[in-house]
């Protein structure tokens, strides 16, 4: 449609006016003014299926980074940031889909189109002028080029820098409550009032050498062409060997053909700068993902114990903390302590348990099999999992209850409330269990948060309860709530409970007492007691400070 209008002011100039057709002169005219009402019409068509495509792009990015991401091995996701993570998805993968391919290379397609024609028709009309307008296609090409790859040097730390910030927010808003006890309102201001100076210059630079190609393409290559044209056309015109309305009719193709041609050239310095968003969300898609194991777990066999490690060891990085030649058996129905100091790795027994690290030697049973064979699904089935901190979803606590299924049984709920000593908390909740929780809890106390993961723990129904205790000091009454909790929650089920008040575990069938990484001490609470070791060590301490308060 582009490429009428000028044939149409061409045709009235040479052939309606110099013969008085007054007929054809209406018609041409008509011409010009449909031609744009249609061309209008064609491009919000075209619009509209850009954006579509654009949109499918970039949701399919995000699906795909969804999954590779919420599946990666725990040791591979430890190497991104959250910060990383959620700028990916959200604006790096719509600046792929949204703006890199649907407004650049779905429209590439017509602009070369229309570039492409317009040459044609300007070479037809004249040659020579044609190819005079065509010298600017080989300097523009490598301008662009070049331009577009310093852009993407620019755009890398532009993303890095971005994802720095995005973290910050998070981290920041993770921690207002230390924020504000340290009077450190003023101190993250001026971070992040840096933050702003960086992503400042970060961006003029990227903007002026996105604007470079442009100006200097437009400006003063474009106007130096005119020129040259317009000079070698208008002494054609003298000589007689070109007509005014050709002479025209050229002009006015120019501008759009590098109008056109300016769009190709964008559409290329961009296909350089988004490069460094794609190398960005390849980072995350090329993630490894979960090791999914084979095979089934038999029917329980009541002989085979609930879960045995055998002569377990592993470490989380190189030269890191390590478990060795950890080994235990809790039978199916029985009750498991595992106390011990700080960092000993108690938490890290669960992360074995679940899946979510790989032992380096050694093997891990449950239900008499190996959990290498089992799947990863099958396995996690098992397990009712309350772990140390942030537990709680910003929605109803029905939700959190219920989690992930949406539609469990309202007595169900209603029994593990009771079970899990919530009673008195749901009755001080304005809209019962309708009742909105905070982001993480925060209008919760601790001891409610905990109550409210192991009620969620009964909802679930899995044989095999794993209690990691807060490290929060509870006080007494708390505490009593906490292990007629257990109590309830060990009616039919193996319970394996962390914990850091020996008091929750004194009703333990066996405790495991570790110490940096390894079993230290493997017996009843009262063996335990008897032998005078760690755990009888750690109980004194214990009642000692119970005595002293
Ligand atoms: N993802 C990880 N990567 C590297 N090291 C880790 C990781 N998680 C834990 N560690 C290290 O492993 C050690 C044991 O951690 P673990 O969480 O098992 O201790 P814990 O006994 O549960 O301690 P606490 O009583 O304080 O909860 C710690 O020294 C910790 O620094
Ligand atoms: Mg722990």
């Amino acid at each position: 449609m582009s490429l009428v209008s000028p044939l149409l002011f061409k045709t009235a100039l040479d052939v309606a006016i110099p013969s008085g057709n007054t007929a054809m002169l209406v018609w041409l005219l008509v011409g010009m003014v449909v031609t744009p009402v249609v061309q209008a019409g064609l491009n919000s068509l075209q619009e509209y299926g850009r954006a579509s495509i654009g949109e499918a792009v970039a949701n399919e990015l995000r699906r795909k980074l969804f999954i590779r991401v919420i599946q990666a091995p725990l040791p591979d996701l430890e190497r991104v940031t959250s910060g990383q993570i959620i700028h990916r998805i959200t604006r790096e993968c719509g600046r792929v889909g949204e703006v890199f391919v649907g407004q650049e290379v779905v429209p590439l397609f017509s602009n070369m189109a229309l570039v492409l024609g317009t040459f044609v028709v300007m070479v037809l009309l004249n040659w020579q002028l044609g190819f005079i307008a065509m010298v600017v296609f080989p300097p523009s090409f490598l301008l662009s080029g070049y331009v577009g790859r310093i852009a993407r040097d620019l755009d890398s730390s532009l993303i890095a820098h971005l994802e720095k910030g995005q973290e910050y927010l998070q981290e920041l808003f993770a921690n207002i409550k230390t924020v504000r006890a340290f009077n450190a309102v003023e101190v993250e201001l001026s971070r992040w009032d840096d933050w702003l100076e960086k992503h400042r210059r970060h961006k003029a630079h990227d903007i002026v050498y996105h604007n470079l190609s442009r100006v200097l393409f437009s400006d003063v290559i474009n106007n130096l062409v005119l020129g040259m044209v317009f000079g070698y056309g208008a002494l054609q015109v003298m000589n007689g060997d070109m007509t005014t309305g050709d002479l025209i009719a050229f002009i006015s193709y120019l501008p759009r053909a590098y109008a056109a041609l300016r769009l190709v050239l964008n559409t290329h310095v961009e296909s350089e700068k988004i490069k460094a968003a794609v190398q960005a969300i390849d980072q995350l898609i090329s993630l490894p993902q979960e090791t999914q194991w084979f095979g089934a777990l038999p029917a329980r066999s009541d002989k085979s114990p609930a879960i045995e490690f055998r002569n377990v060891s592993f470490r989380y990085r190189k030269d890191g903390f390590h478990i060795d030649g950890v080994s235990f058996t809790v039978e199916w129905g029985e009750f498991l302590g595992i106390v011990g100091p700080s960092g000993a790795g108690k938490s890290t027994i669960f992360d074995l348990l679940l899946g979510f690290y790989v032992p380096a030697s050694g093997s891990i049973m449950v239900g008499g099999v190996d959990i290498r064979l089992l799947s990863l699904v099958e396995l996690r089935k098992q397990f009712a999992f309350i772990p140390q901190d942030h537990h709680i979803w910003r929605n109803s606590l029905a939700f959190n209850l219920a989690y992930p299924h949406g539609d469990v049984d309202p007595q169900l709920l209603r029994r593990a409330v009771r079970d899990a000593q919530l009673e008195d908390l749901v009755a001080a909740l304005p809209h019962d269990l309708a009742t909105e929780l905070g982001e993480r809890g925060a209008n919760l106390s601790g001891g409610e948060c905990q109550r409210i993961a192991i009620a969620r723990a009964l909802v679930r129904q899995a044989p095999i309860l794993l209690m990691d205790e807060a490290t929060a000091s509870l006080d007494a009454l708390t505490e009593l709530r906490l292990r007629k909790a257990l109590q309830a929650a060990a009616e039919g089920r193996t319970l394996l409970v962390i914990a850091h008040r020996l008091a929750t575990v004194m009703d333990a069938d066996k405790i495991l007492v570790l110490q940096a990484g390894r079993v230290v001490e493997y017996g009843s609470p009262a063996e335990l007691l008897r032998r005078q070791g760690l755990f009888y060590e750690m109980y004194q301490a214990q009642k000692l400070k119970e005595a002293k308060a």
